[in-house]
């Protein structure tokens, strides 16, 4: 009896043994199966977002040819390349007390700036930096300005406390507003359309200074708009100010854009353009570039769908801070939905825009040997908790694989504004003789670059460049010198509203 007990003990182990081992193989198939699947989202990725330097080279020749249509006529291309009438950089001899005001991003700055007078001398400047509250982005245009006046009110009346009060009869301000707006003149606009998240919706089609001016007037302010510039244009001013060989600035930040100085019988569009220089500063709005070339994958296609602005700002939702983590984010979400590798999914991975590019950067630029950054950042900001380290490494190659794609497609941006305007050696360069030998020379180019994308996260600059030099080659690429400027976007606009003002010089652009 006592050994049949036993007997059937002893077979009851082995079954529940067997359904234990059954399980645990079940289980890692299905985590060979699920780590397999997951390796096949990561290898579509990573075709999706190739870049080779072919494929550079043609967005390169697309954005030439997009500038170009941009030029000839109104909608001739997705590239507004709208007018700036800036023809005047700052020489350095600007003098005096001037006030930015810039709003474009996730925040809103305010600046006091004395000018020296001379181009090497310390630009003293005052800041006040404020996040735009989430709620004003969404709201009317009088509630968004009446919060930007009372924010200037506030800053003009506390410096001046503490310093010397404006010479000037009336203060000076630049607006730096980074929205695609339809010139009127240097110092005013309208707005076309909004992006990055904003919708002011009654703003559309306004005229952008009368509305800083209407709210300054209702706070009681004496304050005059004497210019209103794109972050672009002020990168621009800036870095022209620091280094005349500056032709063109880019913004790589919540947005990103470029602008470049072109010749004025080149905007076929508006002819008869005179200005005295024979150049104007173009803003490019490169955000809304298009091209066939460009490698897209299912995850731009939904993040587009999704967004507020639909086919539009393609190269932006590419490129710009403001999206490369929601890429990531998707990408994730589609890891976690075709295995288990990280658990149930985390309904975190469904709310849009979450997962933040800092957070990307700080992910993808992780050197601890367990990825702790990356586990901290999967726990906290995701609720993905105690991932391995195979699926931890794996998150790093998803933000490597988009922040490349963003950075490549970048550098073709700025090298297809270098050959519109012949400065990307593709005419040939310049053979001199001199007593040891013949030596080729080209032109020194400087683009002026601002923004966190590019200045805070290594990897994303690390990328940009290396791809320069791979689509200019080797002789052409040390004449082009890529320069982060520092505060363009404000201080920029405080040297063109010196520029541009009153007391300095006429606007000098007329229209035949
Ligand atoms: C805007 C541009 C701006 C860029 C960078 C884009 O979304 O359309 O006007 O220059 O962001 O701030």
């Amino acid at each position: 009896m006592g050994k049949v007990v036993v007997a059937a003990a002893a077979s009851g182990c082995a079954v529940v043994a067997c359904v234990v081992a059954a399980l645990m193989v079940g289980r890692s198939v299905r985590r060979r199966r699920g780590w397999r699947r997951v390796v096949r989202v990561l290898e579509e990725l990573e075709e999706g977002c190739a870049t080779p330097v072919g494929r550079l080279r043609q967005v390169v020749d697309a954005m030439a040819v997009e500038m170009h249509a941009g030029l000839a006529s109104e909608g001739g291309s997705k590239l507004k390349m709208l007018l700036t009438y800036v023809h005047n950089l700052p020489t350095g001899n600007e003098k005096g007390i001037y006030y930015a005001l810039d709003l474009g991003g996730t925040n809103f700055r305010v600046l006091r700036i004395r000018l020296g007078g001379q181009r090497s001398a310390i630009i003293e400047h005052d800041v006040d930096r404020q996040p735009i509250p989430q709620h004003l982005m969404t709201s009317t245009s009088e509630e968004l300005f009446d919060f930007i006046a009372t924010s200037l009110k506030d800053f003009v009346e506390r410096e001046e406390n503490v310093s010397e009060p404006s010479q000037k009869e009336r203060r000076e301000l630049g607006f730096t507003f980074s929205f695609p707006v339809k010139q009127i003149s240097s110092s005013s606009g309208t707005l076309i359309k909004w992006t990055k998240g904003f919708s002011v919706e009654d703003m559309v089609g306004k005229d952008v200074s009368q509305c800083l001016q209407q709210a300054m007037s209702r706070k009681g302010m004496d304050m005059r708009v004497t210019a209103l510039i794109n972050d672009t244009v002020g990168t621009l001013a800036l870095g022209h100010y620091h280094d005349e060989d500056t032709v063109a600035a880019v913004i790589f930040g919540t947005g990103t854009n470029a602008c470049y100085l072109e010749r004025a019988d080149a905007i076929i569009k508006s002819q008869g353009l005179l200005t005295t220089t024979g150049g104007m500063v173009v803003n490019m709005e490169w955000g809304n570039f298009w091209s066939s070339h460009l490698p897209r994958t299912s995850y731009d296609v939904d993040l587009d769908a999704e967004s507020p602005n639909p086919n539009d700002q393609g190269f932006e939702k590419m490129i710009s801070g403001m999206y490369l983590g929601d890429i990531v984010r998707r990408v994730i979400l589609q890891m976690s939905q075709e295995s288990d590798v990280f658990g149930p999914v985390s309904s975190k991975l469904h709310a849009p825009f979450i997962l933040r590019t800092p957070l990307i950067a700080a992910m993808h630029e992780d050197d601890s040997p367990n990825l702790n950054e990356v586990a901290r950042i999967l726990k906290e900001s995701l609720e993905i908790p105690e991932v391995p380290l195979n699926v931890r490494k794996l998150v790093v190659k998803v933000c490597d694989v988009v922040t490349c794609r963003a950075a490549r497609l970048a550098a073709a941006g700025i090298v297809g504004i270098l050959k519109k305007i012949g400065r990307d050696g593709s005419g040939g360069i310049a053979s001199v003789k001199t007593k040891n030998g013949i030596h080729k020379k080209m032109r020194r180019t400087v683009v002026a670059v601002e923004g966190g994308l590019y200045t805070n996260y290594t990897m994303f600059r690390e990328y940009l460049n290396e791809a320069m030099g791979q689509i200019l080659g080797e002789d052409v690429a040390p004449y082009v010198i890529i320069k982060v400027t520092e505060d363009g976007s404000g201080i920029g606009a405080a040297l063109l509203a010196a520029s541009h003002s009153a007391s300095e010089v006429v606007d000098s652009v007329q229209l035949l």
